[in-house]
């Protein structure tokens, strides 16, 4: 898909990889909606791309999205490609992860996507066009230790977008997922970047990440997964999981202080 001239809806557009990913946009010409929770951060990225649109708003609710997606529809004029991007992570042992954070995650990492993408759905049938991009991770096909909450979450969206992409495959409507490896943003905790560092965790720098979801918006690909061995522990890890058992137990051992937060 050409993104010049379409009408975008951008999730987390304040974020780490989401400023970097608005500006791409707008600068390919895309007509920008930026959604993000974080007003403050939302109303600096509008000052610095006075034409696209800022919504500020909370993903977390169905009746939140509900209220985003209207504003976008009202804004645009109509939809061609949603990013949903936001996201929040939870480095932690699964016994220290309390109820509503837990709820929270998924709520803003699976069923915000989930409910976007049906406010925007029957707009993008009614013009035979569109895509949905979810940004997904790694951890949503490896199962991270210490990140049990937040690999759910991205199991599920990538089961979604398989899903959902098979629904509309006779449609001119295209779904991407999207799976980066670790990358350097502010959603990474201190302790998670210093068990980063202790594990020799590989972590790519936000611009790197960002032109790679332009490129998979472009090629219309219906799925990418970033970094090598990740990539590869991918599919390794769908034939033989008890190889990467092996392979990630010393690491899980060293996590564990980090997430306890002994280290
Ligand atoms: N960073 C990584 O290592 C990494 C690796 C793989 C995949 N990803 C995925 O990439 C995406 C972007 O990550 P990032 O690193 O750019 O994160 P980030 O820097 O933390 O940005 C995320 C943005 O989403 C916003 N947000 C959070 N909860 C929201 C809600 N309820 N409603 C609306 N907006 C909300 C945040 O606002 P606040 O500032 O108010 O929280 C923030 O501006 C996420 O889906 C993440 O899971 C990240």
């Amino acid at each position: 898909m050409e993104i010049k001239d379409k009408r975008v809806v951008l999730t987390g557009a304040a974020g780490g990889m989401g400023s970097i990913l608005a500006r791409e946009l707008v600068k390919l010409g895309a007509n920008l909606a930026m959604v993000d929770a974080n007003a403050k951060a939302l109303d600096a990225m509008h000052a610095e791309l006075p034409d696209s649109h800022a919504i500020a708003g909370d993903l977390s609710s169905a009746a939140g999205c509900t209220v985003v997606a209207d504003q976008c529809l009202e804004k645009l004029g109509g939809i061609d490609l949603l990013i949903n991007l936001a996201g929040i992570n939870s480095f932690a042992a699964y016994e220290d992860e309390n109820p509503e954070k837990i709820e929270l995650m998924l709520h803003v990492n699976l069923l915000a996507p989930m409910w976007l993408a049906r406010a925007f759905l029957p707009v993008m049938q009614k013009n035979n066009a569109g895509r949905i991009v979810n940004v997904g991770s790694i951890f949503g096909s490896i199962g991270f230790a210490y990140f049990a909450v937040y690999s759910a979450s991205k199991f599920g969206l990538r089961g979604f977008s398989e899903a959902l992409r098979r629904e509309v495959a006779d449609t001119n409507i295209k779904v991407t997922y999207i799976a980066p490896r670790a990358v350097k943003t502010p959603m990474n905790s201190d302790a998670l970047m210093r068990m980063g560092e202790a594990t020799g965790m590989n972590m790519d720098a936000p611009e790197d990440v960002v032109k790679k979801i332009i490129a998979a918006i472009n090629n219309n690909r219906k799925d990418i997964y970033f970094g090598f061995p990740e990539a590869l522990f991918v599919n390794i890890n769908v034939m033989f999981p008890r190889l990467v058992d092996k392979a990630l137990a010393a690491q899980n051992r060293i996590a564990r202080a980090f997430a306890k937060g002994e280290k």
